[in-house]
């Protein structure tokens, strides 16, 4: 699949998402003149495939139909400054200090991107906008990432001297942002899929390799994103140390990644390993298989199966993983129990955040009405949830000249 594609106006002015159009108004209002472009780039939700990319494993989001998008225009000197509608905060920063650490908060995802961007050699030049979103923040569906990838569509589209938007490409920049200007370890999924998202697609993504394949989604079945509205905690801290213990455990199966470890192995290095370490490479190991079966799956529309797996996934996070949380494993059940629910499972890092799940779409609204009831009996907190569309990947649009 190509990643790279030269156009910089993708979709047309009239088919706009929400946030798209509340950026273009909300820059009218700030700035008293008309954005020339609108920059867009979706979150994401993974159906499978959890805490394997940085492993270099597999996994299988697709981008939803959520968005963040930002209004600019192009300014005449080398300062970024934004406005967010949904923060409601303005920043700026110099394009001539990129520095990690110079500026904090929402503002520094921006910062980091043009530092990483700059790092490749492209020049880049100053524009003002204004950011509208409607990824939920703080749920797992990868508000920083598209937030990131519409800066990187920003730049883009009033760069001095054009250069391919090579979709990969810029995910790996905008992870770099992630990693060194903001200071958060994540692996690449959220930005390919944020980057290189297919409509009505899911998306396997080898994330040693990059290579990436699409695998349909059927017309029948609703993805449902279930927010367990839990703030995640310690979210941070637990995925680092998830992190290191994956690497001590392929170490100790003498692999550099558990990529590379079999079950097999596995069970060979077993007696060598603290049963800590087994069950975290149990969990990645089995997850890579489940990942690449989920794949086979939709390609050959059996979804009842891609629903076991999924289910599967839950338990491998909770039991051996151990990133699920009390209030996903409630999500998780209550969805199970509905009849058109065909899987379920915790979904992102963990510890909060989102559930997703696979059902017929003609029980879709009752599913959502039901669930959602249901959990906020056992728990007493009010969920969300929303019925995704897989869509494309971050798009850049103009506007005037
Ligand atoms: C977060 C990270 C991703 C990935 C998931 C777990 O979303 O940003 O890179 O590791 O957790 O699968």
């Amino acid at each position: 699949m190509s990643s790279t594609d030269s156009k910089t106006t993708i979709s047309s002015r009239e088919n706009l998402p929400a946030p798209a159009v509340r950026a273009v108004a909300g820059f009218r209002e700030k700035f008293a003149t008309e954005a020339t472009h609108v920059a867009f780039a979706p979150g994401r939700v993974n159906l499978i495939g959890e805490h394997t990319d940085y492993n270099d494993g597999f996994v299988l989001p697709m981008a939803i139909d959520r968005w963040t998008a930002i209004a600019l225009r192009r300014r005449v000197d080398e300062q970024v400054v934004l406005h967010s509608l949904d923060v409601g905060e303005s920043g700026a920063f110099s394009l001539r200090e990129l520095a990690p650490g110079k500026v904090e908060g929402w503002l520094s995802y921006a910062h980091g991107v043009a530092g990483a961007l700059a790092e490749t050699g492209i020049t880049l030049r100053g524009w003002e906008g204004v950011v509208a979103s409607d990824v939920p923040m703080g749920a797992g569906l990868s508000s920083s990432a598209a937030f990131e990838l519409a800066v990187a569509r920003a730049f883009s589209a009033i760069s001095k001297i054009a250069w391919p938007w090579d979709a990969v490409m810029m995910a790996r920049v905008c992870q770099r942002a992630e990693n060194r200007w903001a200071g958060v370890n994540c692996g690449i999924m959220d930005q390919l899929a944020s980057a290189c998202g297919v409509a009505g697609h899911a998306l396997l993504m080898d994330c040693r390799s990059l290579e990436m394949r699409p695998a349909p989604l059927d017309a029948r079945l609703k993805i449902v994103v279930l927010d367990t509205a839990k703030k995640r905690g310690l979210v941070d801290s637990a995925y680092n140390e998830r992190r290191s213990q994956c690497a001590a455990a392929a170490k100790a199966c003498g692999a550099e990644y558990l990529r590379d470890v079999t079950d097999v192995t596995l069970e060979k290095y077993r007696a060598t390993m603290d049963a800590l370490s087994y069950r975290r490479a149990r969990h990645v190991i089995s997850e890579n298989a489940r990942t690449e079966e989920a794949f086979a799956a939709m390609t050959q529309g059996d979804f009842v199966s891609l629903g076991v797996l999924m289910n599967q996934s839950h338990e491998s996070l909770r039991h051996d993983f151990e990133v699920s949380c009390s209030e996903l494993d409630v999500m998780v059940e209550c969805a199970r129990k509905e009849p058109g629910c065909l899987g379920a499972r915790m979904t992102g890092a963990g510890f909060g955040g989102c559930a997703v799940a696979l059902v017929k779409a003609d029980t879709a609204i009752a599913f959502t009405a039901n669930v959602t009831r249901a959990y906020q009996a056992l728990t007493g907190i009010v969920p969300a949830a929303h019925v995704c569309r897989a869509v494309v990947g971050a798009e850049v649009t103009k506007l005037a000249s």
